[in-house]
């Protein structure tokens, strides 16, 4: 990289002076794209160290082919109850299946994406280590797992593997320095910004309206950021990442838990800073993790403490993590003794929080809006706020915030604006498709659109409905069916509207069209899934077996897309 930050061009690594003719193969499977950005860096790294590599989303890759493989790499991210991601979801069952193929004489090594606030963190690449090791293949590099702030450990893994990887396979051997990441502070910004995770941009908040009626037990607001300056770019199914702050309430409340005084100074991320600095923009200090108890219990000392920790307790310390912040583990077991410095070092950075961007940049530039719901809640007694999401709702006046584009290919209006495409979106799920309808506004686009939105009820939660009815009176959006739930005695979910219209669902799929679906990960993307099998099965006349081939080949041509969290 030059001293601007400038990416240099691929001919400026020395791939041409490849010695070995063994490639290496990069497989990677997320739902959001981390796992790609950093199989792509590790692919810039590898072939800059002479070593010739291909990359493949683990979709597009033939799970046979694994057998002729001598060098992979697995990048792989967890999602819900341990479950790989879309994308990851075929090769994953092959390795377990009865066609798996015997692999001795692969070399592996497997960085698996997680986060350890979940019970089964990094579930999806330990599956992909111990199995790629059962089939016979040798693990050539360890198994590194990825919490949410992954940067550092990451960029540790790459050298590592690289060399690991450039010894056996004979590159040069050289590791130049790394040329993909943007390195913050370059000087002048061009039109299309430099701005990033590692480098935000700092945005004004232009407009903060709550969507929901009185009543509703929701609070769902629309957010408007300021982004004229910033050259950001974005395309429809993007997220946006926000670089939260913890509430200083909240902040106050550890410092009284911890009986220190917050003016303590602490080694924080980039250097000497106040506690109070420390736990307010730089540290997760709400979401209690298993890690942070077993580091916390090695300060402690306490019998209790190790007894929740014992190898037969999992599930008592499951439990009493269930609802609980890191300041209840410091009230209920606090250390005496304890310095500021030592306890921030036990700390996870606070991660990026990401929000699917509800504007389209061609129809608005100047400006991104999101859908954000407030969470708020109480548990053992105290009152619980979403880091995020409740600086947005309730402190973000006059405040600026440090933002980037999370780009989700995953999640793409089709290329062919002729296309139909069905948008299925409960809740705030509903955000990327105002996004999709003013692009395709923007763009004159030809094609049929069919929104499903749910929600509680009608007259407190129909989020952008004076949209909506606009574009129905236009004729851009050509057909929208709501689902609102609690409007009368029974239940009614976007599912159910789906399966009432199976027909014709059934034949906008024949007629191409793309299925999106955007919103609650266990319950809703679940039961949407089933009734869109159902519905191939009734009027496709297919078994399940067929409508499931179906579904997922429909995944491979990117004609069923999820975003779903
Ligand atoms: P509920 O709150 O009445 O259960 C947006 O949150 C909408 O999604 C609400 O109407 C909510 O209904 C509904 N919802 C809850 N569970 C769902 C599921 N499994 N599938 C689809 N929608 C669901």
């Amino acid at each position: 990289a030059s001293a601007t930050g400038e990416v240099a061009p691929p001919q400026a690594a020395p791939a041409a002076q490849a010695v070995t003719s063994e490639p290496l193969t990069i497989l990677y499977g997320s739902q959001t794209g981390n796992a790609e950005d950093i199989a792509e860096q590790l692919k810039e790294r590898a072939e800059a160290a002479g070593l010739s590599v291909n990359v493949y989303d683990m979709l597009d890759y033939k799970p046979k082919d694994l057998k002729k493989e001598q060098n992979v790499i697995v990048c792989v991210s967890t999602h819900g109850e341990g479950d790989p991601p879309d994308n990851a979801e075929e090769l994953h069952a092959f390795i377990f299946g009865k066609k798996a193929p015997k692999l001795d004489g692969l070399r592996f090594s497997v960085l698996a994406f997680g986060d350890t606030s979940y019970e089964h963190f990094c579930q999806t690449g330990k599956d992909f280590d111990t199995q790629l090791e059962k089939l016979g293949g040798e693990r050539v590099a360890d198994r590194v797992d990825l919490d949410v702030d992954f940067d550092d450990a990451a960029e540790a893994w790459i050298e590592d593997v690289v060399k690991v990887f450039g010894d056996t396979l004979g590159g040069t051997g050289e590791q130049p320095h790394p040329t993909v990441t943007a390195m913050p502070g370059a000087a002048a910004a061009p039109a299309q910004s430099t701005y990033s995770r590692k480098n935000p941009y700092s945005a004004e908040v232009l407009d903060n309206i709550v969507l929901n009626g009185r009543g509703s037990d929701k609070e769902v607001h629309h957010i408007e950021l300021d982004t004229e300056e910033s050259g950001l770019v974005w395309e429809p199914g993007d997220s946006l990442g926000i670089i939260p702050e913890n509430d200083p309430a909240v902040v106050e409340e550890l410092i009284a838990a911890l009986k220190l005084s917050g003016d303590e100074q602490v080694t924080g991320i980039d250097g000497e800073v106040s506690l109070e600095h420390a736990l307010t923009h730089q540290y997760e200090i709400t979401t209690l993790t298993r890690p942070f108890v077993e580091k916390y219990a090695t300060q402690a000392q306490t019998d209790a403490l190790d007894k929740l920790l014992a190898e037969d307790q999992r599930e008592a310390l499951t439990e009493y993590m269930d609802g609980r912040f890191i300041v209840d583990l410091v009230e209920d077991f606090p250390i005496s003794g304890l310095t500021g410095a030592d306890f921030v070092r036990l700390l996870r950075k606070l991660p990026p929080r990401l929000y699917s961007i509800a504007s389209s940049y061609a129809a608005n530039p100047d400006e991104v809006h999101l859908t954000v719901a407030a969470v708020r809640y109480e548990t053992h007694g105290r009152p619980r706020h979403g880091v995020a999401s409740v600086q947005l709702a309730d402190r973000s006046d006059d405040a600026k915030l440090p933002i980037y584009i999370d780009s989700n290919k995953n999640f793409k209006l089709p290329s062919d604006d002729a296309a139909p495409i069905i948008m299925i979106g409960p809740g705030t799920g509903v955000a990327p498709f105002r996004a999709f309808m003013e692009e395709r506004e923007e763009r004159d686009a030809a094609g049929d659109n069919w929104l499903f939105f749910g929600a509680q009820h009608f007259l407190t939660d129909f989020y952008y409905q004076t949209d909506w009815l606009r574009w129905r009176k236009d004729g851009l959006l050509t057909r929208m069916d709501a689902a609102f739930s609690r409007d009368q005695e029974e239940k009614v979910y976007v599912q159910d509207r789906i399966r009432a219209a199976g027909k014709d669902v059934y034949d906008w799929i024949e007629r191409g069209a793309t299925i999106y679906v955007c919103g609650d990960a266990n319950a809703m993307a679940h039961d949407v899934h089933e009734a869109l099998l159902e519905l191939l099965g009734e009027h496709g006349g297919m078994d399940a077996e067929a409508a499931a081939g179906h579904l997922k080949q429909m995944q491979k041509d990117k004609r069923y897309q999820r975003d779903v969290y």
